[in-house]
């Protein structure tokens, strides 16, 4: 469903060139709980941002469901963004005048949902993120944890295809961290949602199913676990 074709990316940096993914082949089937670690600067989300149509290859093959993304125009990246990607960002990306309510909501109203519906459906995912009666907060009202679990409802709300997490627990405690991990593999097990998350954490590493190591934007190692 993702695959991945000898990547590269390189990223110009005044006038040295940094190789951010040297050459990474990598094949991810739908219904997968997959982990991507490695160190700080192994190319983890550059890796993620390439899947997710954010970024573009300097070199290699990207497609999703069997679209190669090199070949689509931006309202299509877009449409497929829209549509089948759902992220969790390391950095949020929250819009900061908007409530968590509103935060999560709109992600539905783009894609056509009825105000009824998205109304049901963001109170729902908000509860089990354990965010019930702060609906009203701005992002400035929440602490990093709370923050990052209306990043991860807003993610979850669509029900898309492919959820792409950049280090969705870097920011919560270990009980929440369990607690929105439980939800996706519930999420992953209900609806066959794929997961791609890039991790420094043991704790997503323990969850995943399979799990692939970066190392100087190489992969080193591909490893799959019973569940
Ligand atoms: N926009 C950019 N311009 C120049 N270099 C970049 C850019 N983005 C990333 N890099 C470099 O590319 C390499 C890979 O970065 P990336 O962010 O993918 O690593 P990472 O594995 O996600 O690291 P971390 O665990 O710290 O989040 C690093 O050397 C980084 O400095
Ligand atoms: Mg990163």
């Amino acid at each position: 469903m993702i695959s991945v074709t000898n990547v590269q990316k390189q990223y110009r940096d005044g006038d040295t060139t940094v190789h951010a993914l040297r050459g990474v082949s990598l094949s991810i089937e739908q219904g997968e709980f997959i982990s991507i670690a490695g160190p700080s600067g192994s190319g983890k989300t550059t890796l993620l941002n390439l899947i997710g149509c954010i970024d573009t290859a300097t070199a290699g093959e990207i497609s999703i469901d069997g679209r190669a993304v090199a070949g689509c125009g931006k309202r299509e990246l877009a449409a497929i963004r829209r549509e089948k990607l759902g992220f969790v960002f390391q950095s949020f990306n929250l819009i900061p005048v908007l409530t968590a309510f509103e935060n999560v909501a709109f992600s539905l109203t783009l894609t056509g949902t009825p105000d009824a519906e998205a109304r049901e459906r963001t109170m729902r995912i908000l509860d089990e993120v354990g965010l019930a009666g702060m609906e009203d907060r701005r992002p400035s009202q929440l602490s990093g944890g709370q923050q990052q679990r209306v990043a991860v409802a807003r993610a979850l709300v669509k029900e898309p295809t492919v959820v792409l997490a950049d280090e969705p627990t870097a920011n919560l405690d270990s009980r929440t961290g369990h607690a929105i991990l439980e939800l996706m593999v519930e999420m992953n097990r209900r609806h066959n949602t794929t997961f791609v998350f890039s991790t420094h954490d043991q704790m997503v590493m323990d969850y995943a199913r399979r799990l692939t190591m970066l190392h100087d934007g190489e992969i080193v190692s591909d490893e799959r676990r019973s569940a």
